[in-house]
């Protein structure tokens, strides 16, 4: 079956120092044994702050990785080398990437392929802009995104992905989806990967959710049955308010 799953994405937040006090918080409270745990960090984090996690709950995940193995590409991070520090999970396709930086579905799909090839789990993200939901075009972008990035995926592939299900109208706003708005795009995904893959695969699939969830309404949203956890940026960054929407399932 599928994993519950709070993955902490601290963007560029916190040096070095304090990034492993944050983990050690972290680790150090009491975490429900029905949650898996994941600490997307910045790169240069990565190798100190695997040193830092002490609980079976808690993994490690970068928010980014190179489109290329290896080579002449500089300031890259390729997904081998973010696999050398212990990492496990991969962040793509965040919509700041996909604002800031132009990754296409197209650039996406070749990340998901090198992460795959190094045995680290994508987080793949997917949503759409206020005005992409404003004139009732939600469900097919985030179809769109899964088509064109991941569906020449083999079925065994696919099912080592974990998805990410972000509006970009709520990130960082404090505009969270209603519960009602998350469960209904949440099972237009399921039901798109049912489609390419079949049942099973999309029932073992993990469907977080993203934007402005925080403590005070992650358990509302993970009550759904088709939402399986979050992927989480401001409260993220104080392990207090982190671990209370860990334990919220
Ligand atoms: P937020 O960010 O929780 O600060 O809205 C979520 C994300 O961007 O992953």
């Amino acid at each position: 079956m599928r994993k519950n799953i709070v993955a902490g994405n601290w963007k560029m937040n916190k040096n070095l120092q304090e990034g492993v006090e944050l983990a050690k918080a972290v680790c150090g409270k009491t975490i429900a044994n029905n949650v898996t745990v994941i600490l997307c960090t910045p790169f240069i984090h990565l190798s100190e702050v695997s040193k830092a996690i002490t609980n079976k709950s808690v993994f490690l995940g970068a928010q980014n990785c190179a489109d290329k193995v290896s080579g002449a590409y500089t300031g890259e991070v390729s997904a081998e080398m973010i696999k050398s520090t212990g990492a496990t999970y991969v962040i793509l396709g965040h919509s700041e990437r996909r604002a800031y930086y132009h990754e296409t579905n197209n650039l996406l799909a070749e990340k998901t392929k090198l992460v795959l090839a190094n045995g680290l789990t994508p987080i793949f993200c997917i949503g759409e802009v206020l005005e992409e939901r404003e004139s009732g075009k939600h469900f097919e972008i985030v179809k769109k995104q899964l088509t064109e990035s991941l569906f020449e995926l083999s079925a065994d592939d696919f099912s080592k992905l974990v998805i990410a299900y972000e509006p970009v109208w709520a990130i960082g706003t404090g505009k969270t989806a209603s519960p009602e708005q998350a469960q209904e795009i949440h099972k237009v995904i399921r039901d798109h990967i049912a489609s390419k893959y079949g049942k099973t695969v999309a029932d073992n699939t993990s469907i977080l959710y993203g934007g402005s969830c925080n403590a005070a309404n992650a358990k509302q949203l993970f009550a759904n049955p088709d939402v399986d956890g979050g992927l989480i940026g401001g409260a993220s960054l104080k392990a207090d308010d982190f671990i209370t929407i860990a334990n919220s399932f």
